[in-house]
C-alpha cells in the first residue's frame, strides 16, 4: 500500500531544513548504497554523522510520532534515523529495491518493512526527479508539495527520474513495522480508518467498541515486538 501523508513538516520546519542544507557540506550517495544500488545512484546526501543529519532527522522523527495517519498506516515498531538525499540537474537514481536490512551507527538494527521519502523542495522549483514506485498495479509516480510524505512496502522496486531543472530534496527513511506483511499492514489500516469514520458520524453506535476490540485483537494475533 502506497500512502500520502500530507504535512508531516510545517512550512517553518521545512525553512529550516533548506536553511541547514544550504550551509552543509554534501557528500556523493554511493556512502549509504548497497552493492546493487551503487551502480545505478547518483546523488548527493548529507552525511550520516553530521550534525545537520541529526537535528533534522530529529525534527523528523519527533514529527512522525503524533502524526495518526503514520502511526495507523505505518504501525512502527522502530524507525530508524532519517537521512537526506539532493539531485541536482543531471542527477538520478534507477531502478533498485532497497536492502532488507539497515543498520545505523548508533546500534540500530531494522528491517524495512516500509519505505518513506519526505519532500522537502517544492514541486515547483525543479522539473524531473519523480519517484516511481511499482506495485502489482502498475507505476506511480509522485511528486509532492513540501513537507509531504509517501511510504509504500519496502519491497517495491522504485527509482528516481533524471532532474532537468533545479535541485530536489528530501528525507528518506525506513521503519520496521508490528506487522511484517505488507497486506495484513493494509488491512488494518482500512479497518482502522472505517472504525473512525463509523465513530465520527455515529459517535454511539455499539458497533464502534465491537469493531475496535476486532482491530486490537488482530494486532494481537499479527504483530512481532
Ligand atoms: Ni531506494
Amino acid at each position: 500500500m502506497m500512502l500520502h501523508i500530507p504535512n508531516v513538516l510545517t512550512p517553518e520546519q521545512v525553512a529550516r531544513c533548506r536553511d541547514v542544507m544550504e550551509k552543509a557540506a554534501w557528500v556523493d550517495g554511493d556512502s549509504t548504497a548497497g552493492h546493487q544500488s551503487r551502480k545505478v545512484k547518483f546523488n548527493l546526501q548529507l552525511p550520516e554523522r553530521s550534525a545537520e543529519t541529526q537535528e533534522l532527522g530529529d525534527m523528523v522523527r519527533k514529527a512522525l510520532a503524533p502524526n495518526q495517519l503514520f502511526v495507523s498506516a505505518v504501525l512502527p515498531q522502530q524507525v530508524l534515523p532519517p537521512l537526506f538525499n539532493r539531485y541536482d540537474a543531471g542527477m538520478v537514481f534507477g531502478s533498485h529495491v532497497d536492502n532488507a536490512i539497515r543498520e545505523h551507527f548508533s546500534g540500530i538494527r531494522i528491517r524495512t518493512d516500509v519505505s518513506a521519502t519526505l519532500f522537502i523542495s517544492a514541486p515547483e522549483d525543479y522539473d524531473g526527479g519523480e519517484l516511481v514506485i511499482e506495485d502489482t498495479f502498475g507505476s506511480h509516480a509522485v511528486k509532492l508539495p513540501a513537507g509531504d510524505m509517501i511510504v509504500y512496502p519496502g519491497t517495491s522496486l522504485h527509482h528516481v527520474t533524471p532532474i532537468t531543472r533545479g535541485s530536489h530534496i528530501a528525507s528518506f527513511f525506513w521503519t520496521q513495522s508490528l506487522i511484517r506483511d505488507n497486506e495484513k499492514r493494509a488491512l488494518m489500516f482500512d479497518l482502522d480508518m472505517s472504525i473512525m469514520k463509523l465513530a465520527q458520524d455515529h459517535p454511539d453506535h455499539p458497533s464502534t467498541v465491537q469493531l475496535t476490540s476486532i482491530y486490537h485483537n488482530l494486532l494481537r494475533q499479527w504483530s512481532e515486538t
